[in-house]
Order: C-alpha cells, then sequence, then structure tokens
C-alpha cells in the first residue's frame, strides 16, 4: 500500500530537531500532523518514539524502529517494535513515516519496496529556538526529493508554514490517499 513521508523542516538548513526537540512550537502544524495520521500506521525511530509525551500519541498505531530487540513500548496493544526496516517491504495498510532524520533516510536509501510513494512536505518559514543539542537535519532526503519526486500540489500556507505534496515521478499513486492528504493540508487548522 502507499507509504507517506510527514515532515516539517525549517526553511533552507533543513533541519527537524535540535537534542530531541523541534524547535518550533506551531499548533496547525501539530494539527496537520495529527489529521493526517490519525487512525493509520505509522513508523518512527527510537528517538522519536522517546519524544513523545508519554510515549505515545493517542488513535494511531505506532511501529518502532531500535536495534535494541528487548525494547519495551508503553502500549503492548498498540506499539510494536522492528528491529530490521525489511519488515515494511510488503506491510499490507498505508504506512506513514514520521522521523526522525535517520528514520527519514533510511526508508528513502533503501530501494524502491521502502521509498516514500508520497511525501507531505512541510517548511517553516519563521525563526527556531535556540536549544542546546545536536541539530539534526534531513538535507540528503531534500535532495532526494528534489531529484525523485514531483511537487503536485501549490503551497499551502498556514502559520508561516508551506506545505505541498510530492509524489515519486513515474509511478502510480492511489488516488483516494492523495485526495485525502491535499484536503487535510488545503484547509486552516
Ligand atoms: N520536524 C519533524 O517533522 C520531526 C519529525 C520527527 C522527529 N523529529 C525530530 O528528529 C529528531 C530525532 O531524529 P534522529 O535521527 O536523531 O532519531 P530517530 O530517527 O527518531 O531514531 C533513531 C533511532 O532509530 C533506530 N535505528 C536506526 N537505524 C536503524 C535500523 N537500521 N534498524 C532499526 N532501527 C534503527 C536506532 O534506535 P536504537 O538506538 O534504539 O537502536 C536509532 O537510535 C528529534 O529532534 C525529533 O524531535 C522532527
Amino acid at each position: 500500500m502507499t507509504k507517506i513521508a510527514v515532515w516539517c523542516r525549517h526553511n533552507e538548513d533543513n533541519i527537524i530537531g535540535i537534542g530531541a526537540k523541534i524547535p518550533w512550537h506551531i499548533s496547525s502544524d501539530f494539527k496537520r500532523f495529527r489529521k493526517i495520521t490519525e487512525s493509520e500506521n505509522l513508523v518512527v525511530g527510537e528517538k522519536t518514539y522517546e519524544s513523545f509525551p508519554n510515549r505515545t500519541l493517542p488513535n494511531r498505531n505506532i511501529h518502532i524502529l531500535t536495534l535494541n530487540s528487548d525494547y519495551e513500548v508503553s502500549d503492548n496493544a498498540k506499539h510494536f517494535v522492528h528491529n530490521n526496516i525489511a519488515d515494511f517491504k510488503d506491510f499490507e495498510q498505508d504506512l506513514y513515516i514520521c522521523g526522525g532524520a535517520t528514520i527519514y533516510k533510511l526508508f528513502m536509501t533503501s530501494g524502491n519496496k521502502l521509498m516514500p510513494d508520497v511525501i507531505v512536505d512541510s517548511c517553516y518559514m519563521g525563526d527556531i529556538d535556540n536549544l542546546e543539542g545536536q541539530k539534526i537535519n534531513i538535507t540528503p532526503c531534500g535532495e532526494i526529493m528534489q531529484k525523485l519526486y514531483q511537487k503536485v500540489s501549490p503551497d499551502y500556507e498556514q502559520e508561516n508554514v508551506l506545505t505541498s505534496i510530492w509524489i515519486k515521478k513515474g509511478d502510480f499513486i492511489e488516488q483516494e490517499v492523495l485526495k485525502k492528504l491535499i484536503k487535510i493540508i488545503s484547509i486552516n487548522h
């Protein structure tokens, strides 16, 4: 089924996080992310999972990638541990790839069966908080997006965030998924 990467990156430097945190607080961006991923299957890296409040996001199945085979989740009914990205090659439902940088990069560089079919690219144009910690960017993913994907929507602007949809060139994309995403990003939250 369809694989959809969803991110919000900072304009020009492509930063998505500093330390464990996202260095901006845009409520419409969080709402858009919730609307896109509600009731869906998400895959995240262990660091991103640990950064969620109480290690959860309500009303979603969360798949956590970690190399630790003893990793314990906060909700055994809805959270699932994976030690190998290959588990997702034949994933039967739509899969929302939600970061962090390591996980976006892994999916975008591990071959056709794992590469996102669609990218929801949000770009924050404002200043970022001066937090302590390592700056985490997705510049390599942005370069792949520019080369192998095409933009199929305008930029929808809200609270200084520009959001658009990109699809992998030359592939068939499930139209229902695209319609759902366009509807969500085109409405003000
Ligand atoms: N702005 C946004 O849209 C957005 C979205 C999501 C996250 N973020 C930010 O991104 C940052 C986190 O990104 P990150 O790159 O440091 O961490 P991450 O991608 O969330 O997680 C990295 C972890 O994934 C696991 N992993 C890595 N390669 C693996 C593989 N081949 N197989 C299985 N597991 C593997 C490892 O876990 P183990 O060490 O446990 O083995 C690794 O430590 C945070 O600042 C977060 O807030 C921003």
